[in-house]
């Protein structure tokens, strides 16, 4: 189901990462000066990186790995474990707007779980290293 409605995200990436950086900075702007590149190549970024996971739900183990990396950077982004939960809540008000109708409560669920699994995995990573120096 996840992997579905994301390929029905895929045409409109560019306006459902603008959707999303709008949505996230208005629930908490403190947000904003932590992303220092371009917010559309940002964006890109965003989407590419949840393309991967969505396609690698079915082969988690292929994905661990760079999802533990990339959780490890966000701790050198200035980026903190309460992040996620507006991050996630941003996330899943874009899928909303993004897909209308057929963002049923069941699909919404998904998602949350797709979203928890990642969070939770970066956050596990980060703590591992949240201690060290720079
Ligand atoms: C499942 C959750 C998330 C995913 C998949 C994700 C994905 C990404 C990706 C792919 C990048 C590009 C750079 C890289 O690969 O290291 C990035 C950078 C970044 N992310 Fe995330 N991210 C997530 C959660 C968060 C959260 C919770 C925050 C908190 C605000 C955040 C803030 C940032 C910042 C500040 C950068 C660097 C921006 C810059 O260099 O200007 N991310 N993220």
């Amino acid at each position: 189901m996840v992997q579905s409605s994301w390929d029905q995200c895929i045409p409109i990436s560019e306006k459902a990462a603008e959707l999303f950086y709008g949505k996230l900075f208005e629930m908490d702007p403190e947000l904003k000066p932590l992303f220092k590149t371009d917010i559309k190549e940002q964006g890109k970024k965003l989407m590419t990186m949840i393309t991967v996971a969505v396609r690698g739900l079915s082969d988690l183990e292929k994905i661990v790995d760079d999802v533990k990396a990339l959780g490890v950077r966000h701790v050198r982004y200035g980026v903190k474990d309460a992040h996620y939960d507006t991050v996630g809540a941003a996330l899943l008000w874009t899928l909303e707007q993004g897909l209308g109708e057929a963002f049923t409560s069941e699909l919404k669920e998904a998602w949350t779980k797709v979203y928890v699994l990642l969070a939770t995995t970066m956050k596990e990573a980060a703590a591992t290293v949240q201690n060290e120096p720079a």
